[in-house]
This record gives structure tokens, sequence and C-alpha cells, in this order.
């Protein structure tokens, strides 16, 4: 089974802690590992506008020796003209991995289950796990642990941040609060998801609706915008519904006297972080947008041996199985001989 990337869970702790692991290293040494040589092509394929993820995948693939290919579906076949699993089968005779930001989780996993070369989720409207993986990192590096750790998103618990917390931060055994309004909360799937996840690494998972007590005593402050791509129609409205959501200097007084604030980017400073708070001494955003590309750097070179490994397998049981039937064929023959 090819091994993909769709959504956080997708890891288990141990494997989430090994990515992380190689990211610390690749890090370290930026260009001095090279899976991708030959090179090899990655596909990397937005529905949405982006500059993180494109820039760090394109850098990213490069650093690893391997040609990045960017592709827009405003200006390609998928999007309208052809299907995801038809793509995938296409990509597949070219490219070593196909990375997409999407609408969609439905059409991530098409293309995955269409495929034999590893599918990332670069963002679609459930989930960010590339940018969780890039958070995990920075939260190490900032607070020197993760298991025990306590996060508060703050904001829109429907987005694919507050979501991908839930999973990813409870992988990583931390507690994950998050404080939405009511009728944005995370989905009950997914709560329950990170609550079997949290039980199995000693995390935790809590939604409130009151800013103040996801944040009492949190480690980490995490926000997003409160128009999530995709959501602009409904702008107006949800400046109004969060209004009583913005992390600013009072809210920030409730966390940990040495928490660090967290936002993956873009930011509408004002809104959902005021200006003191984003571009002040708690801050770590900066950190966070660089280790997009050691993160998915990471990601990439782990994907690929994994399946390496698992192909590895996969012919040395066929070989053996192989080698079985010719060794009863030859004693069936011999038999019938003698
Ligand atoms: N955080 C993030 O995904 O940024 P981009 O939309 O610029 O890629």
């Amino acid at each position: 089974m090819t091994r993909h990337f769709l959504r956080d869970d997708d890891l288990s702790q141990a494997e989430q802690s090994a990515i992380l692991d190689l990211a610390e290293q690749m890090k370290a040494d930026r260009w001095g590992s090279k899976p991708l040589a030959g090179p090899q092509s990655v596909a990397v394929i937005f529905d949405k506008s982006s500059t993180r993820t494109r820039v760090s995948f394109h850098v990213g693939i490069s650093d690893l020796g391997g040609s990045p290919l960017i592709i827009s579906t405003a200006n390609s076949q998928l999007g309208g003209k052809e299907t995801p699993s038809d793509t995938a089968r296409v990509l597949e005779r070219m490219v070593s991995a196909i990375v997409w930001r999407t609408y969609g989780q439905a059409g991530l996993e098409e293309m995955a289950a269409n495929t034999s070369v590893p599918v990332v989720n670069a963002l679609s409207d459930d989930f960010h796990p590339c940018q969780l993986l890039a958070d995990l990192l920075t939260i190490r590096e900032h607070r020197g642990t993760l298991a025990g750790q306590t996060v508060a998103f703050i904001g829109d618990g429907a987005s694919n941040m507050a979501q991908s917390y839930l999973l990813a931060g409870a992988t990583a055994g931390m507690h994950v609060r998050v404080a939405a309004p009511a009728e944005f909360s995370p989905a009950a799937e997914v709560v329950a998801d990170g609550e079997r996840r949290a039980a199995e690494t000693g995390g935790s998972v809590l939604v409130v609706t009151d800013p103040v007590a996801a944040v009492a005593g949190a480690d980490v402050v995490v926000t997003d915008t409160w128009v999530s791509m995709g959501k602009e129609d409904e702008k107006q409205a949800r400046l109004d519904t969060f209004n009583g959501y913005r992390v600013d200097d009072a809210l920030m007084a409730h966390a940990a006297d040495d928490a660090v604030f967290m936002h993956c980017l873009p930011a509408d400073r004002g809104y959902e972080v005021t200006a003191e708070v984003i571009d002040g001494p708690r801050s770590i955003i900066w950190d966070e947008a660089e280790n997009r590309l050691h993160a998915q750097k990471a990601l990439l070179a782990w994907l690929l041996a994994a399946n390496a490994t698992t192909a590895n397998a996969t012919t040395a049981n066929a070989t053996t199985a192989n080698a079985s039937t010719a060794t009863t064929a030859t004693a069936t023959t011999a038999t019938a001989t003698a």
C-alpha cells in the first residue's frame, strides 16, 4: 500500500516524531540529503492561491535534488476537464510524488486511490497537515517538547487549521483546546478522531466557546484568518461573528508567562490578531513560516523511503513466492519423472 499524507492522523506518533527529527537534521544541514537526485520530478498542483506553500515546496524539492513541477489548475485539465483519478494515472508515470492544494478532501482521496506515488495534502477545506508539521517543529524548537504542551486555537473551529491542530496535536500528545463560536465548531468526527488519538498518546482535546477558558495557562496560542479561502462571500458575517475571538494582549495575558504566539499566515492584522501580538516578542511566526521548508522536505523524503521499503518488501515477497512455486514445481516434476 502506498503511504500518502492526506490528513494529520495518517501518521502515528512515532512516524510524526521521526519526520520532525529528520526535519531538524535537514534544517541543520540544508543541502546534505538528495533523495530526489536524478532529478526526480514532483508535481505541486494549486487550485487556490499560495505564497508559503508554493515557495517552500519549490525550493524544498530543489534542495532534495529534484525538479519541482508547479501546476495551476487554471491552466491544466484537472479542475473541470479531467478527473483526479485519470490525472493520477498519468502523473504516476512521470513524477515521484504529487502535492495538491485543493478544496474537498474527496478529490485528494480519489487521487491517492489511483496512483502508486505518494499524494500530499497541501491544504484542503478540512485539513492543512503540512502546516501542522511546520508548527510542531517550531513548537518543539521553542518549547523543547510537544507531549504535555497545551495549545489553544482561537477563531474558526471548523477551519482546516483548527481541525489539523486537533489531529496533529493529539497525535503529538499535546493538550489541544479550540475556542470558537458554537456554529463554527470543528466537525464532530474530527473531534472524535482527535479524542481517540489523544487517548493513545496521553494528550487531550477540548472544544469551548470561551477564548479565555481556552487560553488560560496555555503554552502556545494560535489563530488564523476568519475568512478562509473560498469563504470570501461570507466576509462581513464572519467578521461580526468572530469579533470576540481576536487575539490581543488582554487575551494573551491569560496564557502562561512564557507562552508563544503562532499564525500560519497570511494574517489580517486588526481582525483575528492585533499588530501588538503578531509583531510582538512572543510571536514566532517567522520561524513557523521558515519551517514549512524543512518539515516538507522531511515529509517527502520520509514518504519516498517508506514507499521504497514497501515496494522492496513486496518484491521480496513475490520473489520468495516465485522461488517457492518453482521449488514445488521442480519437486512435482521430479516426483512425476521418478
Ligand atoms: N500558510 C500557508 O499555507 O500559506 P500560503 O497560503 O501562502 O501557502
